[in-house]
């Protein structure tokens, strides 16, 4: 089975995370799919931000929901890049899409763009919120889902079959052999996160991981070598 490579937030470790910018340079670097996050704006736009509030990652100051699509598209995301919508990432790449719903209300903003526009099959459904899982599997049945889980013990493999999820993106730092085969007995693909180091590569590969979610899309290439096929493969 083929080794996915995931670009978090784009290709984080050198563009400004979950930018325009950052999704290009990941595209370029080859990744198989790119990962990014959703909130929603107060008029309701799907915005493509990690955090709750602008503070972190922008010149701005406050919660994404009090803010105006307007509003935010003022903001510098950094090295000028503005605050994209998802809608804006589904034009600037071709690549598949990871699609994580940080907050639960953007799930059926969410299923509704995926809906008109008929891209189940380019784009998965990720989230840590079991709840926005089976909101999506609702309203979109057929729809590819993944269970996110930082902290997690053996169960987060039932928690994923409970919402109909086909796939679980779990912190490498939690990760163990048990949770791993249960996973792969249950049918289930797991990502492990975030692998940026050949090390934590050799660790995602001995746990039999289908793939891992990296700030590095250079991985890749290391992924190839470890696994002893060329990149053309
Ligand atoms: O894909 C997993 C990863 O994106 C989850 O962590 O906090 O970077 O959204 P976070
Ligand atoms: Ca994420």
């Amino acid at each position: 089975m083929n080794f996915l490579t995931i670009g978090h937030r784009g290709a984080m470790g050198h563009e400004p995370e979950n930018t325009l910018r950052s999704f290009v340079r990941a595209e370029r670097s080859g990744v198989d799919l790119i990962e990014l996050d959703l909130h929603l704006s107060k008029d309701g736009a799907l915005v493509v931000m990690h955090d709750a509030e602008v503070d972190r990652t922008t010149d701005g100051r406050g919660p994404i929901a009090e803010k105006t699509l307007a509003e935010l598209r003022e903001l510098d995301a950094g090295q000028g890049e503005r605050v994209p919508v998802f809608e804006e990432v589904l034009e600037a790449v071709a690549a598949p899409l990871q699609a994580e719903i940080k907050d639960v209300a953007a799930a059926r903003a969410l299923a509704e763009v995926l809906a008109e526009r008929q891209l189940t099959d380019r784009v998965e459904v990720i989230s840590f919120h079991d709840e926005a899982l089976a909101e999506t599997a609702r309203l979109l049945p057929g729809v590819r889902t993944a269970l996110v889980a930082s902290r997690y013990g053996t169960d987060v493999v039932d928690r994923a079959l409970a919402v109909g999820a086909t796939t679980l993106v779990l912190n490498l730092r939690r990760l163990t052999l048990e949770i791993a085969q249960r996973a792969h007995k249950a049918d289930l693909r797991f990502f492990t996160w975030t692998v940026n180091t050949e090390e934590q590569l050799r660790l995602a590969l001995a746990f039999g991981a289908d793939g891992v979610t990296t700030d590095l899309p250079e991985i890749k290439e290391a992924a190839a070598r470890l696994r002893g096929v060329s990149r053309s493969a």
